[in-house]
């Protein structure tokens, strides 16, 4: 039962998008998935049908230890995915989990009695290594770093990866690098051809085979509260994010 942290502090690298389509490719694929929306933006709730400002419980609740995950969890009336949901509260409950003990346990201990129901937990974390990132981190097995081949997309990952490391010899020993994925990926950009050969040169292995093309039905599938296997299973993204899911499936973590 892998528990993935979907993270990149550089904002708009795809890591909703491949939370959500991630999910729902697990799920198409018969596993019994967990997303957990770990950004106050609330963007992965919206994006699998859920109305982030109808919400009565939510994460927040949980990380405040209120209520427990279960009571939380909702189904997602799109996609065969259930989701840990969150709005723009979850602002709050950064904050006030800074004066408290323990606070980088707070989502691990809340998993902890929900994990057995599940084959696969994704956290799509905030665009920031704050207190909510760190409650990823500490939560997972691995990390999965969506990342888009422009210019300074190398630079980033330095800091992720440098924040990982604190994290392994601190509270996550076991904290691996599922893998580096590259998004929005145009083959004919000659730049995106030379981030995405760098990032092979220095992270080999590390970088997924599947790559997920730029592909602007996977853009337009949040606005219908969809992932891209509802909006259009015969799309490139869709086919992308299913040959991710096989994959990851394959990895050990
Ligand atoms: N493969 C793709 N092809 C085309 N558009 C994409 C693709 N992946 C993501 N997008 C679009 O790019 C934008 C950013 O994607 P997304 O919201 O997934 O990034 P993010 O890393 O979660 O952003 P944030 O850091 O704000 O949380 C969105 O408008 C999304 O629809
Ligand atoms: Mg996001």
């Amino acid at each position: 039962m892998p528990i993935i942290a979907v993270s990149n502090q550089k904002g708009g690298v795809g890591k909703t998008t491949t939370t959500v389509n991630l999910a729902a490719a697990l799920a198409m694929l018969g596993k019994r998935v967990l997303l957990v929306d770990m950004d106050p933006q609330g963007n992965a709730t919206t994006g699998l049908g859920i109305h982030k400002d109808e919400l009565s419980i939510a994460l927040t609740q949980v990380l405040l230890e209120q209520v427990t995950a279960q009571q939380a969890c909702v189904r997602s009336p799109s996609a065969p995915v259930d989701v840990l949901p969150s709005n723009g509260d979850l602002v709050s409950a950064d904050v006030a989990l800074m004066s408290q003990a323990h606070r980088e346990m707070r989502l691990k201990n809340a998993l902890a009695s929900i994990s057995a129901n599940y084959d696969w937990i994704l956290i799509d974390c905030p665009p920031s290594l704050n207190l909510l990132t760190l409650n990823a981190l500490t939560s997972a097995d691995g990390v999965l770093v969506p990342v888009q081949c422009e210019y300074y997309a190398l630079e980033g990952l330095a800091a992720l990866l440098g924040t990982i490391d604190n994290v392994r010899q601190t509270v996550n020993p076991k904290l691996a690098i599922a893998g580096l994925l590259r998004t929005m990926y145009d083959k004919r950009n000659k730049l995106a051809q030379d981030v995405s050969n760098e990032l092979l040169t220095h992270f080999g292995p590390q970088v997924l085979a599947s790559v997920v093309p730029r592909n602007v039905r996977l853009a337009e599938a949040p606005s219908f509260g969809q992932s891209i296997f509802e909006f259009d299973a015969a799309s490139t993204g869709a086919a992308a994010y299913l040959a991710l899911a096989q994959e990851l499936s394959r990895r050990r973590f």
